[in-house]
């Protein structure tokens, strides 16, 4: 019969069990550390790179946007902590309100500490 709906439900199927298969392994994964770090650069990546440096030598694209790596030399890390749980909106008049979940803002501010100026 109609063979395309069969081969997609069998394509979506896997692909479930994949992702199962993924969240199943990923937190047993050593360096848990590492990983909350990677996450988290993945989300400022997708988040806030298009404004802010990100990174240990690049520029903000946005003139007036801080550089992550210095955020801990005006503030400490733990208000910008805060800041995010509470949805970051002073200061950010052009960025879309974003109220990041508790893990999210775990990984992010473990990405930020990462990069910070000695
Ligand atoms: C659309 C551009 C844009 C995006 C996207 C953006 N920012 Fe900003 N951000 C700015 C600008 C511009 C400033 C400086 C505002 C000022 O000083 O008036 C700023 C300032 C900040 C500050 C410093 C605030 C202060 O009071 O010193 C922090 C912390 C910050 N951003 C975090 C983030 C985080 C975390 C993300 C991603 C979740 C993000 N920003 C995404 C443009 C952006």
């Amino acid at each position: 019969m109609n063979a395309s709906i069969v081969d997609s439900t069998v394509r979506h199927h896997s692909l479930r069990a994949l992702v199962l298969a993924l969240s199943l392994v990923l937190p047993a994964l050593p360096a848990l550390a590492d990983s909350m770090t990677e996450r988290g650069k993945a989300l400022v990546e997708f988040n806030c790179a298009r404004c802010h440096a990100i990174g240990k030598t690049d520029k903000s694209s946005h003139p007036d946007a801080p550089a992550f790596r210095t955020l801990s030399k005006r503030y400490p890390l733990t208000d910008l902590e805060e800041a995010l749980a509470e949805g970051i909106s002073t200061g950010h008049p052009d960025m879309p309100e974003w109220v990041a979940s508790p893990e999210q803002i775990d990984a992010i501010i473990a990405y930020i500490a990462s990069v910070q100026q000695p």
